[in-house]
């Protein structure tokens, strides 16, 4: 949906009434039932106030295409990834999108159509393209030239493509004619509208979607996107640092349950860190929390003298070879 292009003509020509009347007229053929549609457009078709016209037609234009029944998503894929979208969908956005799920992963999408009535399971991958104007592609990397070369998109699909490592300009050729092909790469726990998304390049409607369901990082450049994919393989060396930490608990007497509640606090209380003192960059937090001569600053310089970051370091390096020649 040309979002943009709405933005473009209200900021282009500020005041214009006329202009108002274009967006609200085209959204009219796009969502017939909008309610306040009209009302809407006749109280602002009154202000003499450009700025306010402009961020009215901003406003109504993501609402209409985020939350509006107008929308029809379809997913190619129906895995851990879709589910956890589909979940936070659900269970944060309150949403009306309608669904329509590949036939694939048999369990999980009858799992999410008994679940959520805006959900359904189609009868091929097509069958997902045919019906849907968003479609979400959410199959392995590996497979994926495979699955998409058969399939026929439109030029007015939004293709947004969730798999990792293959390029957006790979997908748009795989996925041609379609003319809006966007990357995101969202984390799991996008189901219980937490963390970010990562988005490439800046898209208004992909941005407001994954919006809904957490933070949105858009960037304008793809080796930035690329970059910051390699941050989204440290997640299982996380959890493997606090599984250290658990485990000498547990081999010192606490009890298991404890131990991980005790866990699960101190770093959810120390992920608050960086946006409680949001000018502290996380070598001075690191410095903050190692009080000389204490037992932060003993592990930390432990570790550090055997090389443990470095060799981290190294680890991201490999992960960013490996995305950048995929
Ligand atoms: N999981 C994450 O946290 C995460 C985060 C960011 C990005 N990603 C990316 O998202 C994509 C999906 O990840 P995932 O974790 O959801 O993987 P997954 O759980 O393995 O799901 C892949 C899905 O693709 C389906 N599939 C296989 N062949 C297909 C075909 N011919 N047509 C349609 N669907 C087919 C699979 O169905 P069957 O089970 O029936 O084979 C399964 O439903 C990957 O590219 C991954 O890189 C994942």
């Amino acid at each position: 949906m040309p979002i943009s292009g709405v933005l473009m003509q209200a900021n282009a020509r500020p005041g214009r009434l006329a202009i108002v009347t274009t967006v609200i007229r085209w959204k009219d053929r796009c969502i017939p039932s909008l309610p306040s549609t009209r009302a809407w457009g006749s109280r602002s078709g009154r202000s003499q106030d450009a700025g306010t016209v402009s961020v009215h037609v901003v406003l109504l234009a993501c609402k209409t295409s985020i939350a509006g029944t107008s929308m029809k998503l379809g997913f190619i894929g129906t895995g851990a990834l879709t589910a956890a979208i589909v979940t936070g969908l659900n269970s944060v956005a309150a949403s009306d999108i309608s669904v329509l799920l590949s036939p694939r992963s048999k369990d999980i999408a009858a799992g999410l159509a008994s679940r959520y009535p805006n959900v359904r399971v189609a009868a091929d991958n097509q069958e997902v393209l045919d019906d849907c104007d968003t479609v979400m592609l959410a199959v392995r990397p590996q497979i994926a030239r495979e699955v998409l070369r058969d399939l026929r998109f439109r030029r007015d699909h939004h293709v947004v493509s969730l798999i990792a490592i293959v390029s957006r300009e790979d997908i748009a050729a795989l996925t041609a004619p379609a003319e809006q092909v966007t990357k995101a790469l969202p984390m799991p726990m996008i189901a219980h509208g937490l963390g970010a998304t990562i988005v490439y390049p800046p898209n208004p409607d992909t941005a407001a979607f994954f919006g809904k369901l957490g933070k949105v990082i858009e960037v304008e450049k793809p080796g930035e996107f690329d970059a910051l994919s390699v941050a989204t393989a440290t997640y299982a060396s996380y959890f493997k640092y606090l599984d250290t930490i658990h485990t000498w608990l547990k081999d010192h007497g606490v009890a298991e349950a404890k131990a991980r509640d005790y866990i699960a606090s101190l770093f959810k209380a120390l992920g608050n860190a960086p946006e409680t003192l949001p000018d502290a960059d996380f070598t001075h937090l690191a410095q903050d929390y190692a009080t000389r001569g204490g037992i932060n600053e003993q592990i930390l310089r432990e570790l550090t003298e055997r090389k443990v970051f470095e060799v981290f370091a190294e680890s991201l390096d490999g992960v960013h070879r490996r995305i950048l020649a995929s």
